[in-house]
């Protein structure tokens, strides 16, 4: 199978030395990436920018902004059957300057919103492929899961608290949930863990699409 994952951050320029983005680590993504190799699937990975070394045996596509991992994206989604969306997509972008902005005491900055590239994906979704979103909330994380896992068309989603990217150990809430019902509780378990679990959860529909 051709397993397509993204991970990490996105980074949207204000101008040639500031930007906005997020502290996720795309640690997640990563193991997917070498979880995928070790099954003996072809994966590829298309990740914002991260610290970490590409995984062996795996396609790493590098990209920045949120409409460089869509473009990416969307080139291998087609001939994919899984798409793991662990990426931490910036939803919005300013308008970039190409001079360096001067230092002001205050000011306010428009920002525009970027594509929800896991949606249009869920648009394009054809039989056999199989669409895992991963999601932050800070409250209800069951009841939210279910309406992203709806409005998205996805098949699984991976609900987590905020807490989970940023920090490696520590508790924290986590939740896998189905387009049939199913929730299974993930809680305080490694990101090691939860992504064999998630290839033993997500993928017997890949090879069963119903
Ligand atoms: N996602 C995406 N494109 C975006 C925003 C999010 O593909 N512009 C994907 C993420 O990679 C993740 C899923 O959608 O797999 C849910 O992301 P999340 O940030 O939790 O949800 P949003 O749709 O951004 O909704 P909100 O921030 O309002 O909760």
């Amino acid at each position: 199978m051709k397993i397509l994952i993204s991970a990490g951050p996105t980074r949207e320029w204000i101008d040639p030395v500031r930007y906005i983005s997020n502290p996720a680590t795309g640690r997640l993504g990563y193991l997917l990436a070498e979880e995928a190799v070790r099954r003996g699937h072809e994966a590829v990975l298309v990740c914002g920018p991260t610290g970490l070394e590409n995984p062996a045996g795996v396609k790493v596509v590098r990209v920045e902004t949120a409409r460089q991992m869509e473009t990416a994206l969307r080139r291998h989604f087609p001939d994919c059957q899984a798409l793991f969306m662990t990426a931490a997509v910036g939803d919005w972008r300013p308008r970039f300057r190409r001079t360096k902005l001067k230092c002001k005491r205050k000011f306010s900055l428009t920002l525009f919103p970027n594509p929800d590239i896991l949606a249009g994906c869920g648009r394009l979704k054809k039989n056999g492929q199989t669409l895992i979103g991963c999601a932050l909330e800070t409250n209800n994380l069951v009841e939210a899961g279910r309406a992203k896992l709806r409005r998205k068309n996805l098949d699984f989603i991976l609900v987590n608290e905020p807490g989970f990217f940023g920090k490696e150990k520590g508790r924290h809430q986590s939740f896998l949930l189905s387009r049939r019902g199913e929730v299974y509780d993930l809680s305080n378990r490694s990101k090691e863990d939860i992504s064999r679990f998630l290839y033993d959860r997500c993928l017997l529909t890949c090879s069963n699409p119903s």
